[in-house]
Formats: structure tokens, C-alpha cells, sequence
């Protein structure tokens, strides 16, 4: 198994290249399913959940093309452009074994559906974060006319004998759930009817997913608001669409610099989509400043203590909750962070607590006593966000830090150590 080991204490200084968002380019690939026209995507960032995706699709009866992938100034693959076609579903089956490795797969659920009339999916089990149920996608699916039973572990969707397509119904989702808005507006895109969606989503990556489904030919209006309307159409078409900036790439860099100190420019990216982090970290002591499609920072101090909620978007995401921790962890006084999305998102603070920080969770609540400076040490990382929480700590801590366990971080980072070590870090896989 992987590891990184990394000898902290460097300031980072130079140009990173931020790849597409994984979040956008999931659901996106998952879109193909829903027509037999080709789907072209650009800016896809090369990581390990979009080759588990790519084998899922491939099993559903994808065609893929993969276009030669783009280098950025250093040589590192940052992005590649696939052309996605699903001419006909040859399988209606999501199998356990790629469930469990990504649960974003149970958004082929909503698209296979609505284009084949059956879907049989794997229930994803809980995972490290925590429970993640899936009700909330059934439910919408169930207001839609959809018949749903669970067999052996699995989900059975299907649209009832004697109907074709989906119904357009009108459904309030209890919580607001970012996957659960992505599968609804993708089923209700070939439904018959209008369908209404409320307490929806409003993060950037469900805006992108509408923003291509609409060249796609679906009628859609409300995105990125509380409310979303589908008018349902009897087909969808091929289209061409750019994968937006990963914020959460984005924040993860910025707040490595504000942890290490230096100046970084992050390219291809946009503070638009990371307005209340930006806003923490200039709280925190950091200098920001956009330009174009580039954001600079700056930070010459000693971080200052910043408080975090996490939220729904524009609230501050729960994936940057674990790399804040690490930051408020040599803050300059105490921070109070409330995770209000996950249950169990906690899992990194004892990992920094053996690098030296003085955390305490109460539920969802953890009190961060800021520190002069962490220690180097050997740590396990234990989930995504989690793993670039410890490469955070491990670059501003004195000493070695070994994080093992490191194929988290594959699963949703595209050459992090290389990204960091063209900016001084000093980070080698082992
Ligand atoms: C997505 C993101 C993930 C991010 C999360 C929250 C993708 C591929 N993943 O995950 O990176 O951390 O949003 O911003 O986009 N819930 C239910 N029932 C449901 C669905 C969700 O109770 O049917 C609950 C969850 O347990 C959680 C909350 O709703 O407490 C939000 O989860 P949700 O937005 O669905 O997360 P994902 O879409 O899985």
C-alpha cells in the first residue's frame, strides 16, 4: 500500500495548475447514459474515481474514447477529454464490487432508469464519514412512479408494466443532498410531465451537471437555487461540455500555503467558486488576490484562529472541514469547527493530536487549541478529505511524517504530491 513521506517545514512558492472538479466530472460521465448520441468531456481530471467510473459505464455499455491527456508546465497529467457512448444499455446492473469502492456510483441510478425503464444498483453501505443513506434518491425516484425493491443487498428500480417513461411529480427533498438532486434531475430530464424539485442542491457541480444536460436538449431552469423545474423531453442529444475548476483542489492548495507560508498562484481556477474558504482564509491572516482565472495567496504569519460550520453550499464545505482543522491546528489561538453534514468526519483530529495539536470533539463539535508548531509523525489517513488534512500537517510540521494509507487521497486528487512538490514541498511516494 501507499505511502507519502514528507519532510515538513518548507514555504511553497510558485504555480499550481488546478484540474476539473471530480465532483462535476462524476455526474457528468454518468449524463452519457441517458442518450445514445456521444458525449464529449474535457478538462477531466485523471483520478482513481473516474477510472472506476469508466470501468461502470463500460460495463453498462459505454463506448469510451479517450483523447491524449493534457501536461501542465511540469509534466504532470492534469486533464483529459473523453468521448462517452452509450449507443445501448447492455446491462442494467451496478455490481457491489464498484459500489463499494465509490458510492457516487449510485448516480448511473436516476440516468439508467429513465433511459432503460429497470436499474438494478448495489446499496451503498455506510462509509468512514458516515452512514450516507440513499433514501432520499429512492423516495424522489418512488414520487416519479418508480416501483423500488431491495433484493440480496440491491436496489431494483423500475418504471411499472405498461408505462415507458417516468412521471413528472413534484418532491421536497427532507435534507438537502447533493448526489440526491444530481440522480432526480437527470431522471426527471426523460420523465413525461414537469417535474419539480425543492431544498435542492445549490453547489456548482449540480449548476454544471444542469448546464450540460441542457446543450443535451433538457429543459431546465432553477439551478444552483433551492428549486429546480424540469420539463421532461422524449430525448436527449449529444453535446461537447468543459468540466469546471475543482474548488475543493483549490482550497486544499490554498490552505497548505496558508499552513506553510510562501505564495502560490493556483491556475485555472475561480474564487467565485470558493467565496466563504476564500473569506476564512483571508480571516486567517492570508492575502488573496484574483485574477483572471488565477488566484494568488500570500501568507508571511503565524495563521490567526478562524471559526467554521460547515453547510451547504455557499455554506463552507464539510470536504474542506479536515484541511481547515489541520490549519486552525497551529492557529494562533482557539478555533471551534461544527461539522453539520457527516456524523463521524472527525477521524483526522486524533491523527493530528500524534503530530502534537490539541484537539477536543465533542459530537459535532471540535475546539482546536492552536499550537506553536506540530510534529513530524507517522499517521493513517482515513478517508479523502481526510488524507489532504495529514499532507497539510505533514508540510507545515518539523520533521518526518509518514501518512499511510494514502489511496484516499488517489481517489480524488490528481498528482497532489508532484502539484506540491513544483512548489517546494517535499513529498515522495513510497
Ligand atoms: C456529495 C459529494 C461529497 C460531499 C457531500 C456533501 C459527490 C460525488 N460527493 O456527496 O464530496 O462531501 O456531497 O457536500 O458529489 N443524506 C440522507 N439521505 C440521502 C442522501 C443524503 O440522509 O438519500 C444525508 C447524508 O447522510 C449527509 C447529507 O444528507 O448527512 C448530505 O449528503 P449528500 O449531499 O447526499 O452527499 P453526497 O451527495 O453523497
Amino acid at each position: 500500500m501507499d505511502k507519502f513521506r514528507i519532510k515538513g517545514g518548507n514555504s511553497l512558492f510558485g504555480k499550481v495548475n488546478i484540474s476539473g472538479a471530480k465532483n462535476s466530472a462524476l455526474p457528468l460521465m454518468c449524463a452519457s447514459l441517458l442518450t445514445n448520441d456521444s458525449i464529449k468531456l474535457s478538462n477531466i481530471p485523471t483520478l482513481r474515481d473516474i477510472n472506476t467510473l469508466k470501468q461502470l459505464l463500460i460495463k453498462l455499455g459505454a463506448e469510451i474514447i479517450e483523447k491524449p491527456r493534457h501536461l501542465d508546465q511540469y509534466g504532470n497529467e492534469i486533464s483529459q477529454e473523453l468521448e462517452i457512448s452509450v449507443k445501448k444499455i447492455i446491462c442494467d446492473i451496478a455490481s457491489y464490487d464498484l459500489v463499494k469502492t465509490m458510492r457516487a456510483s449510485i448516480l448511473v441510478l436516476g440516468p439508467l432508469l429513465a433511459r432503460n425503464g429497470i436499474a438494478r444498483i448495489s446499496m451503498p453501505g455506510g462509509c468512514a464519514i458516515g452512514a450516507r443513506p440513499i433514501n432520499l434518491h429512492l423516495k424522489g425516484l418512488e414520487a416519479m412512479g418508480t416501483q423500488i425493491t431491495i433484493d440480496k443487498g440491491d436496489v431494483i428500480a423500475r418504471i411499472p408494466k405498461g408505462k415507458s417513461r417516468l412521471l413528472g411529480a413534484n418532491y421536497v427533498m427532507d435534507k438537502v443532498t447533493v448526489t440526491g438532486t444530481e440522480n432526480l434531475m437527470m431522471a426527471a430530464t426523460l420523465a413525461e410531465g414537469i417535474t419539480i424539485l425543492d431544498n435542492c442542491a445549490c453547489e456548482p457541480e449540480v449548476v454544471d451537471l444542469a448546464e450540460l444536460l441542457i446543450k443535451m436538449g433538457a429543459k431546465i431552469n432553477g439551478a444552483g437555487t433551492t428549486r429546480i423545474t424540469i420539463s421532461g423531453v422524449e430525448k436527449l442529444n449529444k453535446a461537447s461540455h468543459f468540466v469546471i475548476p475543482d474548488r475543493i483542489e483549490t482550497g486544499t492548495i490554498l490552505t497548505a500555503v496558508a499552513a506553510c507560508k510562501g505564495e502560490v498562484v493556483c491556475e485555472n481556477t475561480s474564487v467565485d467558486l470558493l467565496t466563504i474558504v476564500i473569506d476564512k482564509l483571508v480571516e486567517s491572516g492570508a492575502k488573496i488576490e484574483q485574477k483572471n482565472n488565477s488566484i494568488t495567496i500570500q501568507m508571511e504569519d503565524r495563521p490567526k484562529s478562524i471559526s467554521i460550520q460547515t453547510m451547504p453550499y455557499p455554506g463552507f464545505p464539510t470536504d474542506m472541514q479536515a484541511q481547515a482543522m489541520a490549519l486552525s491546528s497551529i492557529g494562533n489561538g482557539t478555533t471551534q469547527i461544527v461539522e453539520t453534514i457527516f456524523e463521524n468526519r472527525f477521524l483526522h483530529a486524533s491523527e493530528l493530536n500524534r503530530m502534537g495539536a490539541k484537539i477536543n470533539i465533542n459530537n459535532h463539535n471540535a475546539i482546536i487549541e492552536g499550537v506553536d508548531e506540530l510534529q513530524g509523525a507517522p499517521v493513517m489517513a482515513t478517508d479523502l478529505r481526510a488524507s489532504a488534512c495529514l499532507v497539510i500537517a505533514g508540510l507545515a510540521a518539523k520533521g518526518e511524517t509518514i501518512i499511510d494509507r494514502i489511496y484516499h487521497l488517489d481517489r480524488g486528487y490528481a498528482n497532489l504530491e508532484q502539484k506540491l512538490n513544483a512548489i517546494g514541498a517535499m513529498v515522495e511516494r513510497i
